[in-house]
């Protein structure tokens, strides 16, 4: 590196050290609104991005959408400078750009990207040299390169290349993903370390500055394609370990032993074993699509991700054991799941968020109407429920009164607020898939 590179580095690094640098994050989601938050709490101006112009509209309004993010984030924030904004112009005037646009499945279940590709289209025409570019959005490895890289080369108007090796000049593009676990208190969000793969050099170290300044610690990795993939595998261990206590249950249901109370006891071993715990099937915008981006681009490579489709068969066919474990209880009360009433708590993917994304809530009630069953929902972040890309259904919530004239209650999200000993004493049945009634002895509750 010439010494002149070294001081253009040096001045970059600076920038994020003194907070004068100015970062634009786009995609005001689940994501992107929180690590605003972080950055203008570190007193950097920041400028969220939105194709949605009610959040725009919202944020700008100093409110929030995110039950989580309190109005007073929001203003807080705008008092450091923040505003959002649907205007990609302003990328220009950004000294880093970090992208957490959404990343889901097509309905052939193959990787999205149609997003991430937008939004890259719409950034490249204001890229500056020496500005830095920060993919988040969950994806499979190859994606920075083989996406991301060509649309930034090919777009921008001063025919500015990505830097590589040690270059200092271009456009600075790394990868970085998101790890965030929603509703965990357990670990503070700076707490969480920050994986960065960088094209090149220069991008990797620039990085390291701007989220040093927020995160503890920062984990270099040698490109953006091991920093994809260290995301796959965090999530793709997830999701396996999953399937296997799910398989596992039903297992020690037929034998009589209660899987709780063996997760319990393996936990104590002190090394060698981490809990996961079996539920009525995964949701999420994480565990159960990130996997299947892996297995698609494995086949590029003609190579089979077994574990993957195998805890993805386990997985989804969750619902369906959790509808037959409902019917098999109603029938030992002389009832047809037909005609019952049934109340569904909890629509989250899980306890405590607002967040219904590949929700197994949504199945289930989608199971338990095609059987016939007349179905009702309770869940205190969700007033009602429209329709989405998997599910139709049009509902309003209930309130949790008359419990007794249910024939089952379900426990599908184990929401802290709810006192699951008034809802046993109240209900004819509960049929629980969380666990959520441990320590309650009544003969009313069916556990699965
Ligand atoms: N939610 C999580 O817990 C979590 C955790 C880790 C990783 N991730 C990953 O982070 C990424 C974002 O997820 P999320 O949960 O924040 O999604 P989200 O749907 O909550 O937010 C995405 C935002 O991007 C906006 N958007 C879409 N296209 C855009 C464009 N072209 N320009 C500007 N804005 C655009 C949307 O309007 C939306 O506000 C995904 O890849 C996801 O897999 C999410």
């Amino acid at each position: 590196m010439t010494i002149a590179s070294e001081s253009r580095l040096a001045q970059l690094k600076q920038k994020m050290e003194t907070r004068d640098a100015r970062i634009g994050i786009i995609g005001m989601g689940y994501v992107g609104l929180p690590l605003a938050l972080l950055f203008s709490g570190e007193r950097f101006r920041v400028t969220g991005f939105d194709i949605s112009a009610d959040k725009v509209d919202t944020l700008n309004a100093g409110g929030s959408y995110i039950v989580r993010i309190e109005r007073a984030d929001i203003q807080r924030a705008q008092k450091a400078g923040f505003h959002a904004t649907t205007d990609y112009s302003e990328i220009a005037g950004m000294d880093a750009v970090i992208i957490c646009v959404p990343t889901p499945l097509d309905e052939h279940h193959q990787p999205d990207l149609s997003y991430v590709e937008e939004t890259v289209k719409s950034v490249a025409p204001h890229v500056r040299d020496g500005q830095l570019i920060a993919l988040e959005s969950t994806t499979y490895p190859g994606t920075t390169e083989e996406i991301v890289a060509p649309l930034l080369e090919s777009g921008n108007r001063s025919g500015l290349k990505i830097a590589r090796g040690a270059e200092e000049s271009g456009i600075h593009l790394i990868f970085s993903p998101e790890r965030e676990d929603p509703g965990n208190d357990s670990v503070a969000r700076h707490d969480i370390p920050k994986v960065i793969g960088g094209c090149g050099a220069v991008a990797a170290q620039v990085a390291a500055a701007m989220y040093g300044s927020i995160f503890r610690r920062v984990i270099p990795v040698s490109g953006p394609s091991a920093a994809e993939m260290t995301k796959l595998l965090e999530n793709i261990y997830r999701c396996v370990n999953i399937a296997l206590v799910n398989e596992l249950k039903q297992l020690c249901m037929r034998m009589g032993i209660d899987i709780h109370e063996v997760i319990e006891a393996a936990k104590t071993k002190p090394f060698g074993f981490q809990a996961f715990y079996p539920g009525p099937g995964l949701g999420g915008h994480c565990i159960p699509i990130d996997p299947f981006y892996l297995s698609w681009k494995a086949r590029e490579f003609d190579f089979q991700t077994r574990f993957i489709e195998l805890a993805g068969e386990i997985n989804s066919a969750m619902p369906y054991f959790v509808i037959e474990q409902i019917a098999g209880a109603l029938n030992d009360r002389v009832k047809s799941l037909k005609g019952s009433k049934v109340l569904v708590l909890g629509l989250a993917y899980k306890k405590d968020i607002d967040d219904l994304r590949e929700s197994p809530s949504l199945t289930i009630i989608e199971l338990l109407r095609e059987k016939g069953a007349v179905v009702a929902y309770n869940d205190p972040y969700f007033p009602t429920v429209g329709h989405g890309r998997h599910y139709d259904l049009n509902m309003t919530s209930t309130p949790l009164a008359d419990l007794g004239s249910y024939d089952a209650v379900i426990v599908v999200t184990d929401h802290s607020s709810y006192d699951y000993r008034s809802i046993v004493e109240q209900a004819q049945l509960v049929v629980d898939t969380r666990n959520a009634t441990k320590g309650i002895d009544s003969p009313k509750i069916v556990r699965c």
